[in-house]
């Protein structure tokens, strides 16, 4: 059964999007056995507590000997609504075993701040017909490793950043928990996989 840790700052809904999709089944292949924070009192934290799923908060989440020991046998590290960048020695440990949920079409609109309304807001400035999420592989650069998965959502006329925000936040929660349970399905393969 593949050990999940997922990574989360914000809200959560990410996570409870993967909660509910792996922890539902009667035989898992795969659960959510920690979340790991950057910082006390988030909502991910209360779905963690929730769920009866251990939570860690990080007191230094640039020290990476204290993200590893909270990341500790997991199998795979969903960082959903993560802002911190990861330190290169906890990314190498986890090379292609390491994803992140960016809510946009990258390679377009990421990148270190691309992050919340702002990445809504520059999408509609560009006049771009659609956006979307991408599931990637997380490495030493903000939203820069290789693409496991997109989809996409129209830009509609008038849409407003959070319009759009709550229209790719909707697709977001149908990718990750499908893009996690193919790579529990194929084992984690030690190189990455485009879906
Ligand atoms: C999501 O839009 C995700 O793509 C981005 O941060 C947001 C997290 O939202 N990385 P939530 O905390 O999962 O509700």
């Amino acid at each position: 059964m593949l050990r999940v840790a997922v990574l989360a700052s914000g809200g959560g809904t990410n996570l409870q999007a993967l909660l509910d999709a792996l922890h539902g089944s009667p035989s898992p292949i795969a659960r959510v056995t920690r979340v790991v924070s950057d910082r006390p009192n988030t909502g991910a934290l209360e779905r963690a507590h929730r769920a009866g799923v251990p939570a860690t908060v990080l007191r230094d989440p640039t020290d990476p000997a204290e993200l590893l020991t909270a990341l500790d046998d997991a199998g795979l590290v969903v960082l959903a609504g993560y802002l911190k960048l990861v330190p290169a020695p906890v990314v190498a440990r986890f090379r292609w075993r390491m994803i992140n949920i960016h809510p946009a079409l990258l390679p377009g609109f990421g990148g270190a701040g691309m992050y919340g309304r702002r990445v809504h807001a520059a999408v509609l400035a560009s006049g771009a017909a659609e956006s979307g999420a991408t599931v990637h592989y997380v490495d030493e650069q903000f939203d820069r490793g290789p693409v496991i998965a997109q989809t996409r959502v129209p830009v509609r006329p008038g849409d407003t950043p959070e319009a759009l925000a709550a229209r790719v936040l909707t697709a977001e929660h149908q990718l990750l928990p499908s893009v996690v349970l193919e790579l529990a399905r194929r084992g984690i393969p030690n190189q990455p996989v485009r879906m």
